[in-house]
């Protein structure tokens, strides 16, 4: 579609190390397990310890990608989040520092719920476009907590996708056909005095699936396309269950047969966020990292048709198209061994992780980081600072 091919050369998660098993949960909560793990689709979830942050999992996701020369020709670091550390200093700047880019570098911070992992990465798809040789790094990092015994509490989640953008990618080209969609409506937002977000559940999954149809319809419109044109689709996932819900309206008048091959797809693009749950601004991310890494039936040259959703509420529908060899790309392993390397936490061990008051009037404490072995941990808070420190 374009003339110059700009895209995803490189892409990489952390995980925090641990999780809770959702049977565990939903039978603390009284709940039938069914209904977390076939009607939410959930089957693990993330735990982030108290070492570690948005910022410490963003740069623990970059340092799974970068090597020494993207570090001399990053020239733009985007953090996409809605859990940031700091109302003005973005988490970004910190990044910079703790992965090492050399010193001349645009650093910023992106909002808007989880939607804004996709504003990075299309901000970064422009400024390469106008800087010809310099590479992006867009890391989309959260930790979604509802509260406990809250009816969003199946639906946390927590860890960070790292991104590298560059010409000539080695993964995927982000094709420039964007739509997006803004609507101000008050479905899921997190006012600055709360420390859990206000959610009218039902309600958002309603308008997610509404903004869907809506930026799906006009994307056809525009670009004379059908769902035929497709390989697969990717969806930002809170809970997998709902992406299978978004696949249906996409593919609504599609012959029997395709639709059968794009539920195939599907479940190779949900199977990490059933392990990780709600990622927010990384979770569209996540979707496709595991179709590369799990999806045996996609090849270069496929379309894949993505839909980003962040509340409040702004969507997209894009596309990207995979590139020969993508998988020889992935660090396969570094991948499988987050996901085999956690360590499950009882729901007792999680409330009382959960419930562990910190201080958060800037006194001085030391976080307790003996089971946490990533490779860049919160030490604690020292004269109002972050003491990030590297292994
Ligand atoms: P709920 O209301 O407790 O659950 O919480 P429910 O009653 O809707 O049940 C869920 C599903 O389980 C239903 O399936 C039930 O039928 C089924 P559906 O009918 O919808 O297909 N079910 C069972 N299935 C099998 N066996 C059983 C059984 N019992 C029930 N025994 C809710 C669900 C999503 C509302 C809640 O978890 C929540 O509030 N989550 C947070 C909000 C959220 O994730 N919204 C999604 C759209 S908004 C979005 O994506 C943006 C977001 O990521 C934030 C951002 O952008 O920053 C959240």
């Amino acid at each position: 579609m374009s003339d110059k091919k700009i895209g995803i050369d490189k892409i990489g998660l952390y995980l925090p190390p641990y999780y809770i098993d959702m049977v565990d949960l939903a039978h603390e909560r009284g709940e039938d397990a069914d209904k977390y793990t076939l009607g939410l689709g959930q089957e693990k979830m993330a735990v982030p310890p108290e070492s570690q942050d948005t910022v410490s999992m963003a740069a623990n996701a970059a340092l799974q990608i970068l090597d020494d020369d993207d570090r001399e020709k990053i020239d733009l670091v985007v953090l996409a989040t809605e859990t940031g550390i700091d109302k003005s200093k973005a988490g970004s700047v910190y990044i910079h520092h703790l992965t090492g880019i050399q010193p001349f570098a645009r650093s910023i911070e992106m909002k808007q719920a989880c939607y804004s992992g996709t504003a990075g990465l299309q901000l970064a798809v422009s400024h390469i476009a106008n800087h010809p040789g310099s590479r992006a790094l867009v890391i989309a990092s959260d930790i979604a907590k509802y509260g406990l015994n809250s009816g969003g509490e199946p639906t946390q989640g927590a860890g960070a996708v790292a991104m590298l953008i560059k010409e000539d990618p080695r993964i995927a080209i982000v094709e420039p056909d964007s739509v997006s969609m803004s609507r101000d409506i008050m479905d899921f937002w997190k006012p600055n005095y709360l420390e859990y977000p206000e959610v009218k559940g039902q309600y958002s999954s309603m308008q997610y699936l509404d903004v869907l149809s809506k930026v799906w319809a006009e994307y056809q419109k525009r670009h004379d396309v059908t769902v035929e044109d497709f390989e697969s689709f990717i969806f930002h996932i809170p809970f997998t269950k709902l992406g299978e819900k978004g696949l249906r309206k996409v593919m609504k008048g599609a012959a029997e047969d395709k639709k059968a091959e794009l539920k195939k797809h599907y479940e190779h693009t949900r199977l990490l966020s059933k392990n990780a749950g709600n990622i927010y601004t990384g979770s569209l991310f996540l979707g496709f990292l595991s179709s590369l890494v799990n999806d045996p039936h996609l090849s270069a040259g496929d379309r894949i048709g993505a839909f980003s959703y962040g509340s409040g509420a702004v969507g997209e529908f894009f596309s990207m198209e995979l590139v020969e060899d993508y998988r020889e790309r992935i660090d396969l392993e570094a991948i499988q061994s987050l996901f085999d390397n956690r360590h499950k936490l009882s729901i007792q061990e999680y409330e009382d992780s959960y419930n562990k008051e910190l201080p958060v009037d800037g006194s001085e404490y030391e976080t307790d980081y003996s089971g946490d072995n990533s490779a860049i941990i919160v030490a604690g808070i020292k004269d109002h600072e972050r003491q990030y420190r590297v292994r």
